[in-house]
Protein backbone atom coordinates (compact mmCIF):
# COMPACT_ATOMS: atom_id res chain seq x y z
CA UNK A 1 0.00 0.00 0.00
CA UNK A 2 2.78 2.47 0.88
CA UNK A 3 4.68 1.48 -2.58
CA UNK A 4 2.00 2.32 -4.26
CA UNK A 5 1.38 6.18 -2.62
CA UNK A 6 4.63 6.44 -3.02
CA UNK A 7 4.81 5.79 -7.07
CA UNK A 8 1.21 7.78 -7.50
CA UNK A 9 2.93 10.84 -5.01
CA UNK A 10 5.70 10.54 -7.48
CA UNK A 11 3.58 10.66 -10.68
CA UNK A 12 1.26 13.34 -9.75
CA UNK A 13 3.64 15.93 -8.29
CA UNK A 14 6.83 17.08 -10.31
CA UNK A 15 8.53 14.00 -11.86
CA UNK A 16 12.20 13.40 -11.39
CA UNK A 17 13.61 14.04 -14.66
CA UNK A 18 13.66 11.33 -17.16
CA UNK A 19 17.04 9.65 -17.01
CA UNK A 20 18.02 11.13 -13.06
CA UNK A 21 18.98 8.80 -10.43
CA UNK A 22 16.26 8.40 -7.63
CA UNK A 23 18.35 10.77 -5.25
CA UNK A 24 19.43 8.67 -1.82
CA UNK A 25 21.04 11.35 0.89
CA UNK A 26 23.39 10.55 3.29
CA UNK A 27 22.55 11.08 7.39
CA UNK A 28 24.81 14.29 7.36
CA UNK A 29 23.40 15.74 3.87
CA UNK A 30 19.86 15.07 5.34
CA UNK A 31 20.90 16.81 8.52
CA UNK A 32 22.17 19.74 6.21
CA UNK A 33 18.78 19.72 4.00
CA UNK A 34 17.10 20.19 7.21
CA UNK A 35 19.20 23.33 8.68
CA UNK A 36 18.53 25.08 5.57
CA UNK A 37 14.75 24.51 5.79
CA UNK A 38 12.42 26.81 7.16
CA UNK A 39 9.85 25.97 10.02
CA UNK A 40 6.19 27.91 9.49
CA UNK A 41 6.14 28.62 13.31
CA UNK A 42 9.33 29.96 13.58
CA UNK A 43 8.91 33.08 15.08
CA UNK A 44 11.77 35.67 15.03
CA UNK A 45 14.32 35.90 17.35
CA UNK A 46 13.52 38.28 20.92
CA UNK A 47 14.40 42.41 20.38
CA UNK A 48 15.13 43.30 24.07
CA UNK A 49 16.10 47.11 22.83
CA UNK A 50 12.12 46.93 21.38
CA UNK A 51 9.97 46.13 24.53
CA UNK A 52 6.75 46.76 21.87
CA UNK A 53 8.31 44.10 19.25
CA UNK A 54 5.45 41.99 19.51
CA UNK A 55 2.90 44.04 20.29
CA UNK A 56 -0.33 44.08 18.06
CA UNK A 57 -1.18 47.76 18.10
CA UNK A 58 2.34 49.05 17.94
CA UNK A 59 2.40 46.38 14.56
CA UNK A 60 -1.19 47.98 13.54
CA UNK A 61 0.28 51.74 14.02
CA UNK A 62 4.09 50.77 12.28
CA UNK A 63 1.71 49.07 9.26
CA UNK A 64 -0.18 52.16 8.88
CA UNK A 65 2.81 54.36 8.41
CA UNK A 66 4.92 52.09 6.08
CA UNK A 67 2.06 52.79 3.55
CA UNK A 68 1.99 55.80 4.23
CA UNK A 69 3.60 58.72 1.93
CA UNK A 70 2.83 61.41 4.09
CA UNK A 71 6.37 61.20 6.00
CA UNK A 72 8.10 61.74 2.86
CA UNK A 73 9.41 65.51 1.95
CA UNK A 74 6.99 65.55 -1.56
CA UNK A 75 3.91 63.13 0.15
CA UNK A 76 4.79 61.19 -2.66
CA UNK A 77 7.02 58.10 -0.76
CA UNK A 78 6.50 55.77 1.55
CA UNK A 79 9.22 52.65 2.48
CA UNK A 80 6.67 49.89 0.54
CA UNK A 81 7.41 52.62 -2.73
CA UNK A 82 10.94 50.28 -2.35
CA UNK A 83 9.49 47.50 -0.30
CA UNK A 84 6.81 46.20 -2.58
CA UNK A 85 4.29 43.55 -1.62
CA UNK A 86 3.84 42.33 -4.92
CA UNK A 87 7.53 41.97 -5.67
CA UNK A 88 8.65 40.21 -2.13
CA UNK A 89 9.20 43.71 -0.61
CA UNK A 90 11.63 44.92 -2.94
CA UNK A 91 11.67 47.67 -5.77
CA UNK A 92 12.83 45.76 -8.96
CA UNK A 93 15.64 48.33 -9.80
CA UNK A 94 18.78 47.72 -9.88
CA UNK A 95 18.97 50.97 -7.29
CA UNK A 96 16.41 52.58 -5.17
CA UNK A 97 15.22 55.95 -6.55
CA UNK A 98 13.05 57.81 -3.44
CA UNK A 99 13.23 61.65 -3.42
CA UNK A 100 17.17 61.21 -4.95
CA UNK A 101 18.69 58.34 -6.16
CA UNK A 102 20.36 56.01 -3.49
CA UNK A 103 23.64 53.90 -4.13
CA UNK A 104 22.90 50.78 -3.09
CA UNK A 105 19.74 47.85 -4.28
CA UNK A 106 16.57 47.85 -1.93
CA UNK A 107 16.78 44.40 -0.30
CA UNK A 108 13.81 42.57 0.92
CA UNK A 109 12.35 42.60 4.05
CA UNK A 110 10.29 39.22 4.75
CA UNK A 111 12.16 37.63 7.54
CA UNK A 112 14.63 40.38 7.92
CA UNK A 113 13.38 40.49 11.53
CA UNK A 114 15.84 37.32 12.30
CA UNK A 115 19.13 39.22 10.80
CA UNK A 116 21.31 40.45 13.48
CA UNK A 117 22.91 43.35 11.88
CA UNK A 118 20.47 45.83 9.74
CA UNK A 119 21.54 47.30 5.54
CA UNK A 120 24.46 46.03 3.58
CA UNK A 121 26.88 47.13 5.65
CA UNK A 122 25.29 46.19 9.27
CA UNK A 123 25.37 50.08 9.69
CA UNK A 124 22.66 49.26 12.41
CA UNK A 125 21.66 47.37 14.83
CA UNK A 126 18.08 46.34 15.27
CA UNK A 127 14.94 46.79 13.21
CA UNK A 128 13.58 50.08 14.55
CA UNK A 129 16.88 51.72 14.22
CA UNK A 130 16.76 51.03 10.97
CA UNK A 131 13.40 52.05 10.53
CA UNK A 132 14.64 56.09 11.55
CA UNK A 133 17.23 56.72 9.11
CA UNK A 134 14.60 56.60 5.54
CA UNK A 135 11.98 59.47 6.15
CA UNK A 136 15.14 61.82 6.64
CA UNK A 137 17.67 60.48 4.14
CA UNK A 138 17.80 62.63 1.00
CA UNK A 139 17.67 60.03 -0.96
CA UNK A 140 14.81 57.97 0.39
CA UNK A 141 11.92 60.34 1.98
CA UNK A 142 14.11 63.29 2.34
CA UNK A 143 12.23 64.73 5.70
CA UNK A 144 12.99 64.94 9.42
CA UNK A 145 12.29 63.61 12.53
CA UNK A 146 10.44 66.58 13.49
CA UNK A 147 7.93 66.42 10.25
CA UNK A 148 7.17 62.91 10.98
CA UNK A 149 6.56 63.53 14.96
CA UNK A 150 4.61 66.42 14.02
CA UNK A 151 2.06 64.07 11.58
CA UNK A 152 1.51 61.67 13.80
CA UNK A 153 0.48 64.50 16.69
CA UNK A 154 -1.65 66.15 14.29
CA UNK A 155 -3.84 63.58 12.93
CA UNK A 156 -6.00 61.78 15.11
CA UNK A 157 -6.60 58.36 14.00
CA UNK A 158 -2.10 57.77 14.48
CA UNK A 159 -2.36 59.91 17.76
CA UNK A 160 -5.11 57.58 19.27
CA UNK A 161 -2.76 54.77 17.18
CA UNK A 162 0.35 56.18 19.23
CA UNK A 163 -1.43 56.42 22.39
CA UNK A 164 -3.05 53.11 22.44
CA UNK A 165 0.68 51.60 21.46
CA UNK A 166 2.78 52.70 23.66
CA UNK A 167 0.20 53.86 26.30
CA UNK A 168 0.72 57.56 26.55
CA UNK A 169 -0.10 60.57 24.69
CA UNK A 170 2.78 62.32 22.25
CA UNK A 171 3.21 65.57 25.01
CA UNK A 172 1.82 68.91 23.23
CA UNK A 173 4.92 70.18 24.48
CA UNK A 174 7.25 68.49 23.04
CA UNK A 175 6.40 70.36 19.69
CA UNK A 176 5.59 73.73 21.26
CA UNK A 177 8.17 76.30 19.71
CA UNK A 178 9.44 74.24 16.93
CA UNK A 179 10.10 74.62 13.60
CA UNK A 180 8.27 72.20 10.84
CA UNK A 181 11.76 70.84 10.06
CA UNK A 182 14.22 69.53 12.55
CA UNK A 183 16.28 66.20 12.58
CA UNK A 184 20.09 66.07 12.70
CA UNK A 185 20.36 64.90 8.99
CA UNK A 186 19.14 65.63 5.20
CA UNK A 187 18.27 69.03 4.30
CA UNK A 188 20.40 71.88 5.76
CA UNK A 189 17.51 73.94 7.05
CA UNK A 190 16.56 71.19 9.61
CA UNK A 191 20.14 70.67 10.56
CA UNK A 192 20.50 73.81 11.31
CA UNK A 193 17.27 73.82 13.05
CA UNK A 194 17.84 70.94 15.24
CA UNK A 195 21.87 71.90 16.32
CA UNK A 196 19.53 74.96 17.92
CA UNK A 197 16.83 72.98 19.78
CA UNK A 198 18.15 72.23 23.79
CA UNK A 199 18.97 68.91 24.71
CA UNK A 200 16.07 68.41 26.32
CA UNK A 201 14.12 69.50 22.63
CA UNK A 202 16.20 66.71 21.36
CA UNK A 203 15.88 64.02 23.76
CA UNK A 204 11.79 64.43 24.05
CA UNK A 205 11.38 64.32 20.08
CA UNK A 206 13.50 60.89 19.61
CA UNK A 207 11.61 59.43 22.60
CA UNK A 208 8.96 59.66 20.15
CA UNK A 209 10.62 58.88 16.95
CA UNK A 210 12.04 56.18 18.81
CA UNK A 211 8.76 54.80 19.47
CA UNK A 212 7.84 55.44 16.07
CA UNK A 213 10.78 52.93 14.63
CA UNK A 214 9.94 50.45 17.28
CA UNK A 215 6.27 50.23 16.09
CA UNK A 216 7.45 49.84 12.27
CA UNK A 217 9.66 47.36 13.49
CA UNK A 218 7.00 45.43 14.94
CA UNK A 219 5.01 45.07 11.69
CA UNK A 220 8.17 44.38 10.04
CA UNK A 221 8.70 41.33 12.30
CA UNK A 222 5.00 39.78 11.12
CA UNK A 223 6.36 39.40 7.54
CA UNK A 224 7.45 36.08 7.29
CA UNK A 225 8.31 34.06 4.41
CA UNK A 226 5.90 31.55 2.93
CA UNK A 227 7.17 27.99 2.67
CA UNK A 228 9.02 26.96 -0.67
CA UNK A 229 9.26 24.12 -2.85
CA UNK A 230 12.55 23.31 -1.25
CA UNK A 231 11.12 23.50 2.32
CA UNK A 232 7.53 20.99 1.41
CA UNK A 233 10.82 18.66 -0.63
CA UNK A 234 13.06 18.46 2.99
CA UNK A 235 9.62 17.78 4.97
CA UNK A 236 8.32 15.20 3.05
CA UNK A 237 12.02 13.67 3.28
CA UNK A 238 12.32 13.64 6.97
CA UNK A 239 8.56 12.01 6.91
CA UNK A 240 9.95 9.16 4.56
CA UNK A 241 7.68 10.34 1.93
CA UNK A 242 8.11 10.79 -1.55
CA UNK A 243 10.72 12.87 -3.01
CA UNK A 244 8.76 14.09 -5.46
CA UNK A 245 8.39 17.93 -4.54
CA UNK A 246 11.40 18.82 -6.22
CA UNK A 247 12.63 18.02 -10.08
CA UNK A 248 16.15 16.22 -10.57
CA UNK A 249 17.73 19.07 -11.64
CA UNK A 250 16.14 20.91 -8.60
CA UNK A 251 17.91 18.05 -6.61
CA UNK A 252 21.28 18.36 -8.17
CA UNK A 253 21.44 21.64 -7.92
CA UNK A 254 21.28 21.26 -4.05
CA UNK A 255 23.74 19.11 -3.99
CA UNK A 256 26.20 21.03 -5.62
CA UNK A 257 25.06 23.79 -3.78
CA UNK A 258 26.44 21.46 -0.83
CA UNK A 259 29.38 20.40 -2.21
CA UNK A 260 32.14 21.82 0.44
CA UNK A 261 34.68 20.73 -2.46
CA UNK A 262 32.61 22.31 -5.42
CA UNK A 263 30.76 25.41 -4.12
CA UNK A 264 31.87 27.07 -0.99
CA UNK A 265 28.47 28.11 -1.25
CA UNK A 266 26.90 26.79 2.48
CA UNK A 267 29.92 29.07 3.91
CA UNK A 268 28.14 31.90 4.02
CA UNK A 269 24.89 30.88 2.74
CA UNK A 270 23.56 28.98 5.67
CA UNK A 271 20.33 27.97 8.05
CA UNK A 272 16.80 28.51 6.88
CA UNK A 273 17.18 32.11 5.44
CA UNK A 274 20.28 31.07 3.72
CA UNK A 275 22.62 33.15 5.05
CA UNK A 276 25.18 33.73 8.69
CA UNK A 277 23.96 36.59 8.98
CA UNK A 278 27.67 38.24 8.70
CA UNK A 279 29.55 40.10 6.70
CA UNK A 280 31.81 38.61 3.59
CA UNK A 281 34.22 40.00 0.65
CA UNK A 282 33.77 38.55 -2.28
CA UNK A 283 35.30 41.04 -4.44
CA UNK A 284 31.88 43.71 -5.06
CA UNK A 285 33.41 46.82 -2.88
CA UNK A 286 33.48 50.16 -5.19
CA UNK A 287 37.16 51.64 -4.00
CA UNK A 288 37.22 54.50 -6.75
CA UNK A 289 35.47 56.39 -8.90
CA UNK A 290 31.42 57.61 -8.72
CA UNK A 291 29.34 55.42 -6.53
CA UNK A 292 32.63 54.48 -3.98
CA UNK A 293 31.49 52.26 -1.60
CA UNK A 294 33.31 50.19 1.19
CA UNK A 295 30.66 48.34 2.92
CA UNK A 296 31.74 47.25 6.22
CA UNK A 297 34.29 49.13 7.00
CA UNK A 298 32.28 51.74 7.51
CA UNK A 299 28.90 50.07 8.76
CA UNK A 300 30.72 48.49 11.62
CA UNK A 301 32.02 52.12 13.11
CA UNK A 302 28.48 53.64 12.15
CA UNK A 303 26.82 51.20 14.27
CA UNK A 304 29.00 51.86 17.47
CA UNK A 305 28.32 55.80 16.95
CA UNK A 306 24.53 55.37 16.59
CA UNK A 307 22.34 56.78 19.80
CA UNK A 308 19.98 54.43 18.56
CA UNK A 309 21.94 51.69 19.39
CA UNK A 310 21.23 48.70 21.85
CA UNK A 311 23.24 50.43 24.14
CA UNK A 312 22.02 53.97 23.77
CA UNK A 313 19.43 56.22 25.58
CA UNK A 314 16.46 55.15 23.71
CA UNK A 315 16.94 50.89 23.91
CA UNK A 316 14.78 49.14 26.26
CA UNK A 317 17.44 46.75 26.63
CA UNK A 318 19.60 46.03 29.66
CA UNK A 319 23.79 46.14 28.53
CA UNK A 320 24.02 42.24 29.04
CA UNK A 321 21.17 41.84 26.90
CA UNK A 322 23.33 43.31 23.78
CA UNK A 323 25.31 40.90 23.17
CA UNK A 324 26.01 41.02 19.21
CA UNK A 325 26.77 44.88 20.16
CA UNK A 326 29.21 44.07 22.77
CA UNK A 327 30.73 41.44 21.40
CA UNK A 328 31.09 43.24 18.03
CA UNK A 329 34.62 41.63 16.49
CA UNK A 330 36.05 45.38 15.73
CA UNK A 331 39.50 43.36 14.70
CA UNK A 332 37.89 40.86 12.10
CA UNK A 333 40.55 39.04 10.08
CA UNK A 334 38.31 39.24 7.07
CA UNK A 335 38.78 41.92 4.89
CA UNK A 336 36.08 44.24 6.08
CA UNK A 337 36.64 46.98 3.37
CA UNK A 338 34.07 45.75 0.49
CA UNK A 339 32.46 42.67 2.56
CA UNK A 340 28.70 43.33 2.16
CA UNK A 341 25.98 41.12 4.79
CA UNK A 342 25.36 37.72 3.01
CA UNK A 343 21.73 38.54 1.80
CA UNK A 344 19.36 35.95 2.44
CA UNK A 345 18.15 33.57 -0.74
CA UNK A 346 14.75 33.15 -0.10
CA UNK A 347 12.39 35.21 -2.66
CA UNK A 348 15.17 35.85 -5.41
CA UNK A 349 12.41 34.75 -8.05
CA UNK A 350 10.65 38.03 -7.18
CA UNK A 351 14.13 40.19 -6.09
CA UNK A 352 16.16 40.80 -9.18
CA UNK A 353 18.37 42.69 -9.80
CA UNK A 354 20.93 41.29 -7.37
CA UNK A 355 24.13 42.30 -5.34
CA UNK A 356 24.12 45.77 -3.46
CA UNK A 357 24.36 47.49 -5.82
CA UNK A 358 22.20 45.22 -8.39
CA UNK A 359 24.49 45.17 -10.86
CA UNK A 360 23.48 41.53 -11.81
CA UNK A 361 19.96 41.58 -13.97
CA UNK A 362 19.40 37.25 -13.51
CA UNK A 363 20.52 35.12 -11.38
CA UNK A 364 22.66 33.05 -14.08
CA UNK A 365 24.70 36.56 -14.36
CA UNK A 366 25.19 35.63 -10.33
CA UNK A 367 25.99 32.62 -10.98
CA UNK A 368 28.45 33.15 -13.78
CA UNK A 369 30.26 35.43 -11.44
CA UNK A 370 31.34 32.73 -8.81
CA UNK A 371 32.56 30.49 -11.58
CA UNK A 372 34.58 33.12 -12.27
CA UNK A 373 35.66 35.76 -9.71
CA UNK A 374 37.30 38.31 -10.50
CA UNK A 375 41.37 38.26 -9.95
CA UNK A 376 42.24 39.68 -6.73
CA UNK A 377 44.97 42.33 -8.40
CA UNK A 378 42.03 44.37 -9.82
CA UNK A 379 39.46 43.97 -6.80
CA UNK A 380 41.38 43.15 -3.95
CA UNK A 381 41.42 40.40 -1.68
CA UNK A 382 38.81 38.78 -1.16
CA UNK A 383 37.20 35.50 -0.10
CA UNK A 384 36.10 33.64 -3.29
CA UNK A 385 38.09 30.75 -5.60
CA UNK A 386 36.83 29.62 -9.05
CA UNK A 387 33.88 26.97 -8.77
CA UNK A 388 34.58 25.43 -12.07
CA UNK A 389 30.87 24.44 -13.04
CA UNK A 390 29.75 23.84 -16.51
CA UNK A 391 26.98 24.90 -18.52
CA UNK A 392 24.50 22.23 -17.21
CA UNK A 393 25.58 22.85 -13.70
CA UNK A 394 24.81 25.84 -13.63
CA UNK A 395 21.64 25.43 -14.87
CA UNK A 396 20.97 23.15 -11.70
CA UNK A 397 22.30 25.37 -9.37
CA UNK A 398 19.79 28.21 -10.64
CA UNK A 399 16.82 25.55 -10.69
CA UNK A 400 17.94 25.28 -6.98
CA UNK A 401 17.95 28.92 -5.97
CA UNK A 402 14.43 29.16 -7.77
CA UNK A 403 12.78 26.45 -5.35
CA UNK A 404 13.91 28.63 -2.57
CA UNK A 405 10.85 31.05 -3.81
CA UNK A 406 7.35 30.72 -3.48
C1 LIG B 1 13.96 55.12 -1.82
C2 LIG B 1 13.72 53.75 -1.54
C3 LIG B 1 13.55 53.31 -0.10
C4 LIG B 1 12.64 53.77 0.82
C5 LIG B 1 11.63 54.89 0.66
C6 LIG B 1 12.81 52.95 1.98
N1 LIG B 1 13.79 52.01 1.77
FE1 LIG B 1 14.35 50.55 3.02
N2 LIG B 1 15.96 50.21 1.90
C7 LIG B 1 16.23 50.79 0.67
C8 LIG B 1 17.59 50.50 0.28
C9 LIG B 1 18.26 50.96 -1.00
C10 LIG B 1 18.14 49.73 1.31
C11 LIG B 1 19.59 49.23 1.42
C12 LIG B 1 20.44 50.44 1.80
C13 LIG B 1 21.79 50.11 2.37
O1 LIG B 1 22.08 48.96 2.68
O2 LIG B 1 22.58 51.05 2.54
C14 LIG B 1 17.08 49.54 2.30
C15 LIG B 1 17.21 48.76 3.44
C16 LIG B 1 16.17 48.52 4.33
C17 LIG B 1 16.19 47.56 5.41
C18 LIG B 1 17.35 46.63 5.77
C19 LIG B 1 17.05 45.19 5.48
C20 LIG B 1 18.21 44.28 5.80
O3 LIG B 1 17.97 43.07 5.89
O4 LIG B 1 19.35 44.72 5.95
C21 LIG B 1 14.99 47.64 6.05
C22 LIG B 1 14.52 46.81 7.23
C23 LIG B 1 14.23 48.69 5.39
N3 LIG B 1 14.96 49.18 4.35
C24 LIG B 1 13.00 49.15 5.81
C25 LIG B 1 12.48 50.37 5.37
C26 LIG B 1 11.45 51.13 6.08
C27 LIG B 1 10.81 50.72 7.38
C28 LIG B 1 11.22 52.25 5.35
C29 LIG B 1 10.28 53.41 5.66
C30 LIG B 1 10.48 54.06 6.94
C31 LIG B 1 12.08 52.17 4.18
N4 LIG B 1 12.84 51.04 4.24
C32 LIG B 1 12.08 53.10 3.15
C33 LIG B 1 15.34 51.54 -0.05
C34 LIG B 1 14.29 52.24 0.53
C1 LIG C 1 32.40 34.05 1.09
C2 LIG C 1 30.98 34.15 1.26
C3 LIG C 1 30.05 33.75 0.12
C4 LIG C 1 30.07 32.60 -0.63
C5 LIG C 1 31.06 31.47 -0.56
C6 LIG C 1 28.93 32.66 -1.52
N1 LIG C 1 28.26 33.83 -1.31
FE1 LIG C 1 26.60 34.44 -2.31
N2 LIG C 1 26.77 36.27 -1.44
C7 LIG C 1 27.69 36.62 -0.49
C8 LIG C 1 27.65 38.05 -0.30
C9 LIG C 1 28.51 38.85 0.68
C10 LIG C 1 26.67 38.55 -1.18
C11 LIG C 1 26.31 40.03 -1.38
C12 LIG C 1 27.38 40.69 -2.24
C13 LIG C 1 27.07 42.09 -2.67
O1 LIG C 1 25.93 42.48 -2.53
O2 LIG C 1 27.95 42.80 -3.15
C14 LIG C 1 26.12 37.39 -1.87
C15 LIG C 1 25.09 37.44 -2.81
C16 LIG C 1 24.52 36.35 -3.42
C17 LIG C 1 23.36 36.37 -4.27
C18 LIG C 1 22.54 37.62 -4.61
C19 LIG C 1 21.34 37.76 -3.67
C20 LIG C 1 20.70 39.10 -3.72
O3 LIG C 1 19.57 39.19 -3.20
O4 LIG C 1 21.27 40.08 -4.20
C21 LIG C 1 23.12 35.09 -4.68
C22 LIG C 1 22.00 34.61 -5.58
C23 LIG C 1 24.16 34.27 -4.10
N3 LIG C 1 24.99 35.05 -3.34
C24 LIG C 1 24.27 32.89 -4.29
C25 LIG C 1 25.42 32.17 -3.93
C26 LIG C 1 25.70 30.84 -4.40
C27 LIG C 1 24.79 29.99 -5.28
C28 LIG C 1 26.92 30.50 -3.90
C29 LIG C 1 27.74 29.27 -4.21
C30 LIG C 1 27.97 29.06 -5.63
C31 LIG C 1 27.39 31.62 -3.11
N4 LIG C 1 26.44 32.62 -3.16
C32 LIG C 1 28.58 31.67 -2.41
C33 LIG C 1 28.55 35.77 0.15
C34 LIG C 1 28.91 34.52 -0.33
Amino acid sequence: MRILAILLCAAAAVPLQAGAEEPRWTERERRILESMTLDTGMPPPASPSNDYADSPEAAALGKKLFFDPRPSADGSISCASCHEPAKYFTDGKARSVGTGEAMRNAPTIVGTAHNRWFYWDGRRDSLWAQALIPFEAADEMGSSRVAVVRLIHGDAAYRDAYEKAFGEPIDDLVLRELPGHAGPFGAADARDAWAKLSHSQQTAINRVYANIGKAIAAYERTLSPPLTPFDRYVTALADEQSDGQLTGDEIAGARLFMDAERSQCLQCHSGPFLTNGEFHNIGTGNFSGENLDFGRAIGLRAVLMDEFNCLGPYSDAEPYECVELMYLNKDSHLPLRGAFKVPTLRGLRHTAPYFHDGRFATLREVLEYYNEPPSMDEVGPHELRPMGFDEAELEQLEKFLLSLSH
